[in-house]
């Protein structure tokens, strides 16, 4: 059975003092009242050392927003995988959007990302999705499907198995404009199918593949009652205990 599973992904927000107290809340209230699903943060590089310690491991799973292309060395101001995962964060995101688009990561650099963050022992949250543009032209499959090829169908069957899919359509991201539940489900079961394709049903039924795009705790159960949406990667509503514990109570609904 895939895992359910609420990632927050906290981006370029929240000193390291706001960071720390908003794990502490959050890992306060889950152990007060346990999730019914996977639960991960996504945090800047310089919070993870100083989160891990805050984390109870079986409540919330911590991860990196990015890693270098690069193993060592010479790379000023970049971070590699191993030290990512020295941290104690068990988890990276790659491929998002706004690393796409603003720090022109192509299909190739995401590509060796990966192969570094899972040679590290990482879990990797492999984000794809189409443009309003995309989306108007009725490209969005061969978008995310091509998204896939360039960077993950490389993998053998047991690499693939480490990593989590995140359909998130950049038209919904920090818009306020969620993917309808039709719509989301709809591409979700595209995304399986092409996993089955590639790997087959067993390793397609296997993988989790959350949405991501202006989810909060009003959209969040019919979202995640689609039957292929096992979850969400949360940015903005996770910026706040209440709201993104708003989005992990979906699952008890
Ligand atoms: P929002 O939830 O703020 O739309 O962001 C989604 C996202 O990009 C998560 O990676």
């Amino acid at each position: 059975m895939r895992k359910k599973i609420v990632a927050g992904n906290w981006k370029m927000n929240l000193d390291l003092q706001e960071g720390v107290a908003l794990a502490k809340e959050l890992n306060e209230a889950l152990a007060a009242d346990k999730p019914n699903c996977d639960v991960v943060i996504c945090t800047p590089f310089i919070h993870l050392a100083s989160v891990a310690p805050v984390l109870d491991c079986n409540l919330i799973g911590l991860g990196a927003e990015n890693c270098a292309d690069k193993e060592k060395g010479a790379y000023t101001g970049e971070v590699s995988a191993k030290m990512v995962k020295s941290t104690g964060a068990q988890y990276v995101i790659l491929g998002h959007s706004e690393r796409r688009e603003y720090y022109k990561e192509t299909p190739e650099i995401l590509k060796e990302k990966v192969l570094l963050a899972l040679a590290n022992g990482l879990k990797v949250i492999f984000c794809i999705g189409e443009s309003l543009e995309e989306r108007e032209a009725n490209k969005q499959n061969e978008v995310v499907k091509a998204e896939l090829e360039g960077s993950v169908f490389n993998l053998s069957a047991e690499d693939f198995a480490k990593i989590v899919i995140a359909y998130e359509p950049i038209w919904a991201i920090g818009t306020g404009k969620t993917a309808t539940a039709e719509q989301a489900e709809e591409i979700h079961a595209y995304i399986r199918g092409c996993v089955a394709e590639k790997y087959g049903a067993e390793v397609a039924e296997n993988t989790s593949i959350l949405y991501g795009g202006s989810c909060k705790a009003s959209n969040a159960p019919e979202l995640f009652a689609k039957p292929d949406i096992d979850g969400g990667l949360i940015g903005g509503a996770s910026l706040k205990c209440a709201d993104f514990k708003g989005i992990i109570d979906a699952w008890k609904k």
